[in-house]
């Protein structure tokens, strides 16, 4: 059976940084914009970015849509480490801290920079930083089917008291709001799921409108900035570490 020679896209020869495009920055920490919305040509491409490992994750994903965010993440991702520490992608690997969050390795060796990742619906952040640590959250606003139960899990009683108290809309636009800078700073934290995030709330002004903001953990040294970069078509919250000179 003769088959028929595809041409390549225009896309399937675009290279991941073409994807990636500066979105904020705050001291010397900063946030690229990912766009996860186009189809196969960019995601052949970025699959040729991957090493075995990740190729190996990337086929036991069940569903296409968070296969296609992995993919075209991951590959933005080493793209833009190569060209931050000046390596080439075949040395730069990846392992994961106790918790799971990622740090990346060249030549064997953990790379001198802080980064996270985050991805929902056509939307990808990452999150850069030469100093402390850093953590990057962005959600589509989707209305969740168990919102109430979420709202229950997650926030503190101020947090829940001031959800109830807002009408349908600005309930959705506040929980995702809320959502994104709690789960920024648990990334950065990089505790994931065992750190009870119901435990601490969001500043008070940041709660009312405020889109930066100081946070500490009870118990814990250190102090993070946070910040609200949320945009017309996703929520979206980033935190790092205040590193002192
Ligand atoms: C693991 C976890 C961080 C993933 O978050 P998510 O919203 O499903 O997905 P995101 O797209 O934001 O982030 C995924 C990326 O975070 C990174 N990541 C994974 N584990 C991490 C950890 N422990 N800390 C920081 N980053 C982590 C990875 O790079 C991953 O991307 P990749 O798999 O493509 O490499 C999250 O499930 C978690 O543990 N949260 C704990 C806090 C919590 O309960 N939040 C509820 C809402 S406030």
């Amino acid at each position: 059976m003769s088959g028929k020679l595809l041409e390549p896209t225009p896309e399937a020869t675009e290279e991941p940084e073409h994807w990636c495009s500066p979105f904020r920055a705050f001291d010397d920490v900063r946030v690229l914009y990912v766009d996860l919305s186009t189809g196969y040509g960019r995601e052949q491409r970025a699959v040729s970015w991957l090493d075995d490992t990740e190729r190996h994750r990337r086929d036991r994903f069940v569903y296409g849509r968070p296969r296609h965010r992995f993919t075209l993440c991951r590959a933005a991702l080493r793209s833009v480490l190569c060209h931050q520490l000046d390596c080439h992608n075949q040395h730069l690997a990846f392992e994961a801290s106790k918790h799971g969050k990622p740090y990346a390795l060249v030549r064997g060796r953990p790379a001198p920079i802080n980064f996270n990742v985050s991805h929902s619906g056509r939307h990808g952040l990452i999150a850069l930083a030469p100093g402390g640590r850093v953590g990057v959250d962005v959600e589509e606003r989707v209305p969740h089917r168990n919102l109430y139960e979420l709202i229950e899990a997650v926030f503190g009683p101020n947090e829940k008291h001031e959800l109830a108290a807002a009408n349908n809309r600005d309930r959705l636009h506040l929980f995702f709001r809320l959502w994104t800078m709690k789960e920024a700073l648990s990334k950065a934290h990089g505790m994931g799921l065992s750190l009870d995030v119901s435990r601490f709330e969001i500043p008070h002004d940041m709660r009312h409108g405020a889109t930066s903001g100081c946070v500490r953990f009870t118990g814990m040294p250190g102090a993070w900035r946070l910040e609200d970069t949320s945009a017309d078509r996703f929520a979206a919250a980033l935190a790092y570490e205040q590193v002192r000179p």
